[in-house]
């Protein structure tokens, strides 16, 4: 393996395979059931084809754009990823120094190893709060208070797990949840995924909650787990100020389709009422320019962050996020566009 940086995300990938548990190492890249969906994620990517252009001049390429008004250096956020620390030791506080560094925002999990007030110390640079929203209105309305004076710049509502899909690689390697793991997560230790992480979750949530956010507080909400047109159309209705088209990483549904397959009705749906992101399956700098074609102001990512915090701490994180910088403004080149703002749906080639 030597020392020299990973080459691309994928080896990145085998690099922490390498170093972690067969447990923790699933538990992070894994999905639901038969993992189709975790799948389906990258294998969509590869039917978008981009129309490479020419002769234009690409000396300069600026990968710069805003989320929710808030510049970022490139258009790719880390997602919400539960419970970091089981990969390194400053867990959320390294992945947060590892964003700053490369420019960008981290989203932090409801499922932090740490207490979301240290995470926020130690972040140098912004930082968004990931809500599971507690059944007990007080509760809640206690969550959204701490990560408001911790200083998040928007709340992200996952709404894509009422219930907690079949993670079965955890069940097959019996994963267990490390004690004092979380704020959130009961620290005794010793519980499964599925005992642990399911009595977050609220089947009750609906419209109602999203309404009660809305009015509870007055950060920008973005709802998370979004694929149905008819849903994007109701976030916006809801009056949110961003959705992520995801399938939870193939972590929830398995069946659901590939967000990069339904991105485009998504934004459609939303025309433009609210930004649109898209996450899962994104390894590639050509991958961010394709979800950007097809409509997304931004793009997250989750494993590949993971994976740069367990094989580097910061640097590794940063490493992660300079290596899909690198290649998207190659493939920006390569498709003439100079720009964020450049890449549109004509970079598309469409089938007839
Ligand atoms: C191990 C793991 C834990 C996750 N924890 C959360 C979480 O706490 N909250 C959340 O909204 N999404 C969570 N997600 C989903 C991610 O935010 C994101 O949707 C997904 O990882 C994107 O796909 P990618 O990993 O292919 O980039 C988790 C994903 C993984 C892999």
């Amino acid at each position: 393996m030597g020392d020299e940086p990973a080459v691309n995300l994928a080896e990145l990938e085998e690099r922490a395979r390498a170093i972690l548990t067969e447990a923790v190492f699933g538990f992070f890249a894994g999905g639901a059931e038969d993992e189709l969906t975790l799948a389906a994620n990258r294998a969509a990517f590869r039917d978008v084809r981009l129309w490479q252009r020419v002769l234009v001049d690409v000396r300069t390429i600026d990968t710069a754009t805003t989320v929710l008004g808030q510049p970022v250096a490139l258009p790719v956020l880390i997602a919400p990823v539960a419970l970091q620390a089981l990969v390194h030791p400053e867990g959320e506080r390294a992945m947060a120094c590892g964003a700053a560094e490369a420019g960008t925002i981290m989203v932090l999990s409801t499922v932090s190893s740490v207490a979301l007030e240290e995470v926020f110390r130690a972040a140098p640079g912004p930082l968004w709060f990931q809500l599971y929203l507690p059944v007990d209105r007080g509760a809640a309305a206690e969550l959204v208070a701490r990560a408001e004076a911790a200083g998040a710049r928007a709340l992200v509502l996952t709404v894509d797990a009422p219930v907690l899909g079949r993670r079965e690689r955890d069940l097959r390697t019996g994963f267990r949840l490390p004690s004092g793991a979380s704020q959130v997560v009961p620290s005794d230790g010793g519980l499964s995924t599925h005992g642990a992480l399911g009595s977050l979750l609220n089947p009750g949530l609906g419209w109602n909650e999203v309404a009660w956010l809305r009015s509870a507080t007055r950060l920008p909400v973005v709802l998370k787990g979004i694929l149905h047109p008819d849903d994007a159309r109701r976030s916006a209705e809801a009056g949110v100020d961003g959705i992520v088209v995801s399938n939870h990483g193939g972590r929830q549904l398995d069946g659901a389709p590939a967000t990069v397959e339904v991105l485009e009705r998504a934004v459609a749906a939303v025309g433009g009422a609210a930004e649109v992101y898209l996450d899962g399956g994104v390894r590639r700098g050509t991958d961010v320019v394709r979800a950007l074609a097809l409509g997304a102001r931004a793009v997250w990512v989750g494993r590949p962050a993971v994976w740069g915090l367990a094989t580097g701490g910061t640097d590794g994180v940063a490493g992660a996020l300079g290596l899909l910088r690198a290649e998207l403004e190659r493939s920006m080149a390569l498709c003439g566009c100079r720009t964020v703002s450049e890449i549109g749906p004509e970079l598309l080639v469409r089938s007839s």
